[in-house]
Formats: C-alpha cells, sequence, structure tokens
C-alpha cells in the first residue's frame, strides 16, 4: 500500500502512557483516536478482566485482533493498542503497513508509580511482580521495533510532540483554517493517491521551476494521471529572478488558458521561489483557490513552505508585495533533496542551523556533524527542523512575538545580503548574520563567551563563512539595517541567542553603529 500512512499506534507496556500520549497526539493532528481496549469492551460490552478471567487469554487475543481489524478500516487515527497486540505477527503485520509504530517506554519504577497513582481503572490490575515478568518476558519483542521514545522523563504533551517529531506529522493551526504537514520519504512518487485519498478536486495545475520539472515532472504527472487528475504544469525559469509580477501575470493567464476554476487546486512543486510565487498566484487568482505546498529544497521544506507567507519581489526590493494565505497542506518528500546542488543544499543549512540555535540544541549537535552525516540523516534533520518552525508558527502565527525568534541572524543577514547586491546567497548572509548577532549577544552580556565561536565551528563544518566580507563598512551595514523591513516605530530590535538552544527577541540596540564597529573590529 502506498500513498500517506494513515494511522499511528502508540505501543508498548502498561503504564508508559499510550493512552493518555495518543490522546493529545490525535487532538494535536486533529484526526480521531482509538483506544483498542476501550473498543473491545465496548463492543463486547463486557469488561477485560471479565473476559481473561472467565475466557482465558486466547479467547481475550482473538477479540482483540478482531477489533484491530475494524479499526483498520477507517479512514486514520492515532490507535493506542494494548500492551500485547502485536504479539500476534499478523497484527503486527497488518497494522506496520498502515502506519509507523511507536514502542513507549519507561523505567520499571515510574511506570510502577504511574499505575498506583492513576484512579482510573486499568483493564487488568497489575502488580510490580506482575510488571517485571512481563518486562523481562517482552523485552526482546520491545526491543525488536524501530521507533522507541522513552517517557520516562515526559509528559504525555511532551511525548505527543517527540511522536511528532520522529514521524513528521504536524498539524498548523492559528491562521484560520488549520493544515496537515506530512514528511513521508518517496510520497512523491504517490502524489496522485495521495491527492485522491485527501479527496482534492481533479482539476490540477502544477506551477514549478525547470531545474525540479527535468526532474521529477515525468513522475508527477504519470502519477497523477494514474489516479484520474486533469492537470496542467506551468513551468517558470528558476531563481529569483522569477519572483516578480511578470510571471504571476504568466500564472494568472495560463491556469484561465488550462480551464483552472475555483474549484481546482494549484500545486507548488519546487524551492521557496515556487512557493511563494504558487501560494501568492493561488491567493489572488479568482480571489484565492485551493493550493499545496510540496517544496523540493532544504530552505522550503524546514521554512518557507511553513507559515502561509507568500508573495514576490518588487524592483525597490525583495518580498515586498504578498499575502498571508495558508495551503491546504504541505506533503514533503526528503528524498528529493538528492538531486538539490550542493550550493543549495548549505543554503537551507544555514537555516537548519539557525533552528537549532532557537530551540533543538539536538539538532545544532547533528549539524555540527558535517555534510556527510547530515545526507544519511536527512528524514530525521528535515522532520527536526521543521518542528522548531511550526512550533512557533501555532505559538504566533501573525508574528505578534515569539515568531520574531526566527529572524535570528536576519538583521544583519540582510543587510549583508542587500549590500553584497545578493552576490552573497541568503543561507550564507545567515551564517554571517547569526554568528556576528551572536557576538553582539556575548558584548552585551546576554551570552556567556564562547557561544559565537560554537556557532562559527558549526557553520564552518559546513564551509560556511562566518565573516562580514571587506567590502562592507561599519556605517554602510548599520545604515542598511536602519532600512530593515522588520523595524517597529523606527526602532530595530534583534532575536539574539542567549545559548544554543535559546533565544532572546525584541533586543533594542540603543548605538547601532557603535555596535556593528565593535564586532567588525573585532572588540
Ligand atoms: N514564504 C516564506 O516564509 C519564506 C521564507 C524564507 C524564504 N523564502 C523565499 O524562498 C526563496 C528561496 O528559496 P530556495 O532557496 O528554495 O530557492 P529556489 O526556489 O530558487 O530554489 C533553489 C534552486 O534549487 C533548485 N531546486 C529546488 N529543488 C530542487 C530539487 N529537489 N532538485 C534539484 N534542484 C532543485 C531550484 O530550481 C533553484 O534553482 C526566496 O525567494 C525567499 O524570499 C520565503
Amino acid at each position: 500500500m502506498a500513498g500517506l500512512k494513515q494511522f499511528i499506534y502508540i505501543y508498548g507496556p502498561p503504564g508508559v502512557g499510550k493512552s493518555s500520549t495518543g490522546k493529545i497526539l490525535a487532538e494535536s493532528l486533529e484526526i480521531p483516536f482509538f483506544d483498542l481496549d476501550i473498543e473491545i469492551e465496548r463492543n463486547t460490552k463486557r469488561t477485560i478482566s471479565d473476559i481473561f478471567s472467565k475466557d482465558g487469554e486466547q479467547k481475550f487475543r482473538k477479540i482483540e485482533s478482531e477489533e484491530l481489524y475494524k479499526l483498520l478500516d477507517e479512514k486514520s487515527g492515532v490507535i493506542a493498542l494494548g500492551g500485547g497486540t502485536l504479539l500476534n505477527s499478523d497484527n503486527l503485520r497488518k497494522s506496520s503497513a498502515m502506519g509507523p509504530i511507536i514502542l513507549l517506554s519507561a523505567d520499571s519504577q515510574v511506570i510502577q508509580n504511574r499505575l498506583s497513582a492513576d484512579p482510573t481503572p486499568r483493564p487488568l490490575s497489575i502488580n510490580s511482580d506482575m510488571l517485571n515478568t512481563l518486562l523481562n518476558d517482552r523485552k526482546n519483542h520491545y526491543d525488536s521495533f524501530e521507533m522507541k521514545l522513552d517517557s520516562t522523563n515526559l509528559n504525555p504533551i511532551e511525548v505527543a510532540w517527540e511522536i511528532q517529531k520522529m514521524i513528521g506529522r504536524y498539524q498548523i493551526t492559528g491562521m484560520g483554517n488549520h493544515y496537515p504537514v506530512y514528511v513521508q520519504e518517496n510520497c512523491l512518487m504517490d502524489i496522485g493517491q495521495i491527492l485522491d485519498e485527501k479527496a482534492i478536486g481533479k482539476n490540477i495545475a502544477v506551477i514549478t521551476d525547470q531545474n525540479v520539472a527535468d526532474f521529477y515532472q515525468n513522475d508527477v504527472l504519470a502519477s497523477l494521471e494514474k489516479w484520474g487528475f486533469d492537470t496542467s504544469f506551468i513551468v517558470l525559469p528558476p531563481g529569483e529572478e522569477s519572483k516578480n509580477i511578470h510571471s504571476i501575470t504568466r500564472i494568472w493567464r495560463e491556469l484561465l488558458n488550462n480551464n483552472i476554476d475555483r474549484k481546482s487546486t494549484i500545486i507548488a512543486l519546487g524551492g521557496g521561489v515556487i512557493g511563494d510565487l504558487a501560494g501568492f498566484a493561488a491567493a489572488t487568482y479568482m480571489r484565492g483557490i485551493d493550493w499545496i505546498g510540496v517544496p523540493t529544497s532544504v530552505l522550503a521544506m524546514v521554512d518557507s513552505s511553513l507559515g502561509g507567507k507568500t508573495g514576490i519581489d518588487l524592483p525597490e526590493g525583495k518580498n515586498l508585495a504578498g499575502a498571508f494565505y495558508p495551503p491546504k497542506m504541505v506533503i514533503v518528500d526528503p528524498t528529493v533533496i538528492a538531486t538539490l546542488p550542493t550550493v543549495e543544499i548549505k543554503n537551507g543549512l544555514a537555516e537548519v542551523i539557525k533552528h537549532g540555535i532557537i530551540s533543538d540544541p539536538d539538532l545544532f549537535k547533528y549539524c555540527e556533524k558535517g555534510l556527510e552525516y547530515i545526507k544519511s540523516n536527512w528524514g530525521q534533520i528535515i522532520r527536526q527542523a521543521m518542528a522548531v518552525k511550526v512550533k512557533i508558527i501555532i505559538e504566533d502565527p501573525f508574528e505578534k512575538g515569539i515568531r520574531a525568534t526566527l529572524n535570528l541572524g536576519h538583521t544583519i543577514g540582510h543587510a549583508v545580503e542587500s549590500l553584497s547586491d545578493f552576490s552573497i546567497r541568503h543561507g550564507e548572509a545567515i551564517a554571517i548574520g547569526t554568528y556576528q548577532e551572536a557576538r553582539i549577544s556575548e558584548n552585551l552580556g546576554l551570552a556567556d563567551k564562547g557561544l559565537s565561536e560554537a556557532i562559527k565551528v558549526c557553520f564552518s563544518s559546513l564551509d560556511l563563512s562566518t565573516e562580514i566580507p571587506n567590502f562592507i563598512n561599519p556605517k554602510q551595514l548599520a545604515q542598511s539595517m536602519k532600512f530593515d523591513k522588520k523595524r517597529k516605530d523606527g526602532k530595530l530590535f534583534f532575536a539574539l541567542p542567549k545559548d544554543i538552544g535559546e533565544v532572546k527577541e525584541g533586543v533594542e540596540i540603543d548605538d547601532l553603529e557603535e555596535c556593528i564597529i565593535e564586532i567588525i573590529e573585532g572588540k
């Protein structure tokens, strides 16, 4: 079975938090939650202990399998399994074909404490000797699951979030319309089936650029046609030069020529340029039609596809016209990074490192290991880097507060980018900006000495320079920053790193020029 995985299973011994975590996870993803034990009791109108004591375990396991298969006929959901449901090899095979199984574990004493503190009646009562025997007997079975999560030191909300990061499933809320984000290896080849499963209308326009089309147009078209989609492609020249009103006019007119109407859907297949353009075209064509983001560059996956910002550049500057217009869903296939040129990979990784500094020290550590490590672990790195932004935009969809932390490195970075006439690429400029802003943070006493060096070493391991180029002088840099788009009431606020994993937003600097001279002259 291809398409998107329909179910998420929470499994493990009694007391690890399968039900409480499953419920929270389902609520966050806005999908149904099923507790297999409760389904069994409801449908048999008997308690599990009654079935066990009167009919024996074998009979119980038979009922359990039947109830599990009934649930697998549902469309999708989170299923909290019983502690031994997957001892049955058929149950294991059928379940794993339809979604990831997360094995929760916890220290046995912690499990015992949780079980005795929990007032809700359990399907089967269990004392500490029984628990230890069960854990021993099932050790090999539980160890055999690939996705494991130790819940000993986490509450159910934290466990649910860790699961989301492991499997790459998010639901973005807070902007009026909620939308899901799916990360799944090789899913691009199943795009037709996925859109069919999600009941997307059959009239589709795919907007992409020539580089991406060269690699993926044929496969995407074949998949869409196989699932009965009437598909047209609009292929633009690659690069920032396309992000303008002329491309938008061209897109509007091609959409009209291809009979795209208000019930049709635009697919944005490409990097951040395509996402911004296609999203803005969707926001404005016929006063707004649905669109789906299918980001293909690292930067687009971890940054631009999330948050609903769409737009174009004007001759006067970048991103000066646009709209907040969230997509209907975002579908990410990390395997397409294989065709992304190295220079683009590094460009995106600067944002990944930035996300690590904002709130995920583990992500920062992965980046410190260098490009070869990253290339062998794209799935995990993309999922975690996305999680940082997802969490922030859910909390602050319209950039009223904490979302400003995402501007780390961007105040100096944007100025460097623009003073270099964009010969320095965005990611390179963000590396410079993040390091230099860390130095400001140290000078202000916000961060301990040594933070900027750690950040520099991390960027250097990916061959990203952190020095302000010689052709930019302090006065110019300070001047350019004064025109930053992020000014409020004429004042410029920085997001400055306090530590790896912690950023303070809203820091106003009294004498900007003096401060820039200090960092450029290395004081
Ligand atoms: N909307 C937002 O919130 C937001 C946030 C950050 C950046 N952005 C915008 O994103 C843009 C930059 O995005 P980008 O770095 O992805 O640039 P891009 O879209 O130009 O893509 C970079 C290059 O990689 C190529 N490419 C993309 N995916 C590929 C793949 N899988 N295989 C081979 N080639 C591939 C593209 O053709 C292009 O040449 C900028 O315009 C920026 O303003 C928007």
